[in-house]
């Protein structure tokens, strides 16, 4: 979090006032704090460069070496060459490294490569390249995938991923390419010139750049598309990446990638927010492709529209797209699809796909800054039982520490943390605590004492600890890259060391961007060095991702290596879907946010995140009733679910608004709750393909163009359709179903067809949400305190027919925590239904261990929505047992008519095979 009046240092506290008085708009936003691209010289340059305007770089000496092909880029330019180096991996990915000869006179230190990103097995997944075709001379191509070829041209330089088989034209049947406008620049590492400047300045700001300009430009092509989408962080309310520069854009920055705590963020910017991920996904009618650029310096992105370059015969076929760096190296993937859960599926082979999270995760939170004290805590959670709502944690922020100590508790207000913790977790509840990385520097503060007598702090310029402001005041960070002192921070989340805290405590990490109150644009000023000699710029938009790995690891280490973890972060990069969640940050109680958050959300699951929420209600300021219930409602289906304000807001607890919002608010935490054995199933899924929970439209329905830009609905994986309402007072809304199939409402049981749009009517209690014919939804409809108190109840399947009269779904279910699932210790069931006869069996993959996890829930009660009339007999057949239940017609809504069939109370176990039939 942050917060104007807190955030400078003592003596600004009257200035910051004065400002906010005098301010003539509540616009917080301080676009001057940060840099735009004209401001930043890099940007600059290589904004304004012309196409094929550089020197033309060509390719020279290819061979084959390291089971891929080796060259040298070399241009007149050039005073070294460059060493390019392709490889291709299983599954249709193609990785391009280009780095400087840094052994060639003079000798240069070497530049960044961004380690511990990539998964370890990766070079197990190489395809040896044994054969180069040169059919086309100055060509050289080789095989990628089954239907797709990697083709480097070598003068001048370019390289491209085409399909085969149409045709031997190497420049035919393009899905991407690089270099194609002659756009590609990478500034050399080398000595100052006399009376050169390399320091940069940037308001009170300098930074010293001791090692003068080392900026890489490119510029990347996507054929066939229609849209792009991705490279998060950015608050948007288009799902599709908009064009930057070109014909019909207004003069606009480009996409920035550069972590930032940026106070009160707009809902519409291209502005970089906390997190980067340099990763973009094309989509078209034709295919699906991804560029993905592992490279943790500050990037800018421009999204080119059509003519662009040549205003009288603009391209619409194609994206082109600038891509700019200030440092590190060029080590790029390109994915060839051909489908979005291909090219999710690719970047997740690379970057992981995201952990399977303890289920207690993901229900929901309770979150606020801050519950004052024990006694404010046992008030709360008293509420939620008062009231009849579920929630599974609560969440502290920075002030229950002992003066923004981390890993301490405020003598006074929490005297007693272990048995506070133990009180929450006698209803199956969790707390959360923050731990942010800006340590005190305090003398007394025992992590201090360590942190500097070990050398773990970040170095400035000349070698000091770097000192920078922050909540706790004058404060240090811990060089989190270095592998060495991950370890020593994750040793701190032991029970020993981590003095009142118990296994039911998880954690927050905010502020990890890092935030510096002082510094730079809010953060760490670039020339400080990490481990290595490695200067920030070069790991900044890093730095929150080992920060949240560390973390992540010590709480699998205090749990003996078989307890799942759950942290938070603000700051993300590639591959943070690894370590636990993230949310949007410090989003503001409006209408436009509310919006905003869907396709951040979906955006941040394409990149593989998909464990990612906003703050529902909004943390600055007060939501009225309407825009809390209405956020509680969307809410209620982000993969990460958190009710959180900021100490300045009135406290919003879903109890406070009135008796009729209370059970509006309620009722949209039941929807969680009895969704969670399907959001649990999902998880399962993601854990293993990398598809996320939540997805745009297109991902279920690539060839319907209609879906491409709707950032307005989205799938909760393949079967649930829900739409926002993010206007006040809303009378009616338009809902596209797409498909051929017809859709039930989830709420009423009516079925609507696919294929168009229709106009609903808003009702105050439910968005519009919609089961997809086809499938089957497992849910718990019984309400308890929290999750974990529900893991004995029985299930519902609700059956939607499509036009066979057929459906399918699944269940997985484990114990929730540990990683016996690892070793074969679940339960992963698939229902088909089909010729009246519904089949319940086992998934299990050959390979599986051999860990066994047992249930005994049963399923109470089946649903089936557009099943013919007259059915009158369920007939049950399992191993040991026959049976005959009369199927019932079922309201689903109070005045309304039958719309559903019901068999009541067949109690199949779910861990058993089973079949059921209805005659
Ligand atoms: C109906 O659903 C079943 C099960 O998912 C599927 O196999 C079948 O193809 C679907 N029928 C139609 C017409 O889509």
């Amino acid at each position: 979090m942050a917060s104007p009046a807190n955030r400078a240092p003592p003596h600004l506290h009257f200035l910051v006032l004065l400002f906010l008085l005098l301010s003539p708009s509540i616009t917080a936003w301080k676009k001057d704090e940060f840099r735009n691209c004209n401001q930043t010289p890099f940007c600059k340059r290589a904004r304004s460069r012309k196409p094929n305007t550089l020197p033309p770089l060509s390719v020279s000496d290819v061979s084959l070496s390291d089971g891929g092909l080796a060259a040298r880029l070399i241009s007149s330019d050039i005073s070294r060459p460059l060493l390019l180096h392709l490889s291709v991996y299983h599954g249709g990915i193609l990785r391009l490294k280009i780095d400087e000869d840094s052994s060639v006179d003079p000798p240069s230190r070497s530049r960044f490569q961004v380690p511990d990103v990539l998964l370890p097995d990766l070079n197990d997944r190489r395809l040896w390249l044994s054969r180069l075709s040169s059919s086309s001379p100055g060509f050289s191509s080789f095989y990628l995938a089954d239907g797709f070829e990697a083709v480097l041209r070598h003068d001048p330089f370019e390289l491209s991923v085409r399909r085969t088989g149409s045709g031997s034209d190497p420049t035919q049947d393009r899905i991407l390419s690089l270099n194609s406008h002659g756009l590609f620049d990478f500034e050399q590492l080398r000595s100052k010139n006399d009376g050169e400047e390399w320091e940069e300045r940037f308001r009170s700001h300098t930074d010293s750049r001791p090692y003068g300009p080392q900026s890489i430009t490119l510029d990347v092509s996507f054929h066939d598309a229609d849209f792009v989408y991705g490279i998060p962080e950015h608050a948007s309310t288009s799902l599709a990446l908009r064009p930057t520069r070109g014909p019909g854009v207004d003069d606009s920055e480009p996409y920035r990638l550069f972590n930032l705590d940026v106070f009160e963020y707009l809902h519409e910017s291209p502005f970089g927010l906390y997190g980067s991920i340099p990763f973009m996904i094309s989509h078209g009618e034709r295919s699906t492709a991804g560029f993905f650029w592992l490279n943790s310096a500050e990037m800018q992105i421009d999204v080119l529209a059509p003519g662009w370059d040549d205003p009288e015969s603009p391209d619409d076929r194609r994206i082109d797209t600038l891509w700019m760096s200030e440092a590190g190296v060029v080590d790029a993937f390109f994915l060839v699809g051909p489908g979005p859960k291909d090219v999710i599926q690719q970047y997740t082979s690379l970057t992981g796909t995201p952990s399977m999270p303890p289920e207690f995760a993901i229900a929901y939170h309770q979150c606020r800054w801050n519950y004052r004290d024990e006694e404010d805590v046992a008030a709360v959670d008293a509420g939620f039982d008062e009231h009849d709502i579920p929630y599974d944690v609560l969440w502290l922020d920075i002030e229950h520490t002992d003066g923004k100590r981390y890993f301490t508790w405020d003598p006074v207000l929490f005297p007693n943390p272990e048995e506070m913790q133990k009180k929450l977790a006698e209803k199956g509840r969790k707390m959360v605590t923050i731990v942010d990385p800006h340590i005190k520097r305090d003398d007394s503060f025992f992590l201090h004492k360590e942190a500097t007598e070990k050398g773990y702090y970040v170095k400035d310029g000349s070698g000091r600890d770097y000192d920078g402001w922050c909540w706790s005041g004058s404060s240090s960070y811990p060089d989190i890259l270095n592998p060495e002192i991950r370890e020593w921070w994750s040793e701190k989340f032991s029970l020993q060391n981590y003095k009142g805290s118990t296994p039911t405590l998880y954690i927050w990490n905010d502020m990890n961007e890092p935030s510096v109150f002082n510094g730079p644009e809010v953060t760490m000023p670039r020339d400080t060095v990490h481990y290595g000699g490695i200067e920030h710029r070069e790991v900044h938009n890093a730095y929150g991702y080992y920060f949240h790995m560390a973390t992540a690891n010590g709480l699998v280490k205090r749990g003996g290596g078989n307890v799942r973890p759950f942290v938070l972060s603000r700051a993300f990069f590639a591959g943070s879907q690894r370590y636990g969640a993230v949310w949007t940050g410090d989003n503001t109680a409006d209408w436009d946010h509310l919006r905003v958050s869907v396709p951040m959300v979906l955006t941040l699951g394409l990149t593989g995140i998909t464990f990612s929420g906003a703050d529902v209600g909004g943390f600055f300021g007060n939501p009225e009733p309407e825009l809390l219930v209405r956020w509680y409602q969307v809410g209620a289906y982000y993969p990460f679910f958190r009710g959180h304000a900021h100490h300045d807001t009135r406290r919003r607890e879903p109890w406070l608004l009135g008796e009729r919002n209370t059970a509006l608010m309620r009722e949209a935490i039941h929807t969680r709750y009895s969704l969670l054995p399907y959001y649990y199933t999902l998880f399962r899924e993601t854990s293993v393909t990398g598809v996320p929970v939540m997805r745009p439209l297109w991902v279920e329905f690539p060839n319907d163009k209609e879906t491409y830009n709707n950032a307005d609905a989205f799938m909760i994986g393949s079967n649930l359709l829900i739409q926002g309402i993010y206007e006040e007072g809303q009378k009616s809304v338009s809902v596209y179903l797409p498909g051929k199939q017809s859709w039930y409402n989830l709420k009423t049981g009516v079925g609507y067809a696919g294929g168009m749009t229709h106009k609903f009517d808003v009702s105050e209690d439910c968005i519009p949400s919609f089961q997809r014919a086809g499938t089957i939804v497992p849910r718990r409809e019984r309400f308890r305190r929290s999750s974990s108190q529900m893991v004995n109840d029985p299930y519902t399947l609700v059956i939607a027919l499509n036009s066979s009269l057929a459906a399918e779904g699944e269940l997985y279910v484990d114990d929730g925590k540990s990683y016996d699932f690892e070793q074969g210790a679940y339960i992963h069931r698939r229902f088909i239904f089909s010729n009246g006869k519904l089949t319940s069996s086992s998934i299990r993959p050959a390979n599986v261990g051999e860990k066994k996890f047992s249930s005994d829930c049963v399923i109470e009660r089946i649903i089936f929505l557009g099943l013919p009339h007259g059915a009158k007999r369920a007939l049950i057949e399992t191993e040991n047992r026959e049976a005959d239940i009369e199927p019932g017609p079922l309201i689903l809504r109070a005045g309304s008519s039958p719309t559903a069939l019901v068999v009541r109370k067949p109690n199949l176990r779910i861990a058993d095979d089973w079949t059921l039939k209805i005659l």
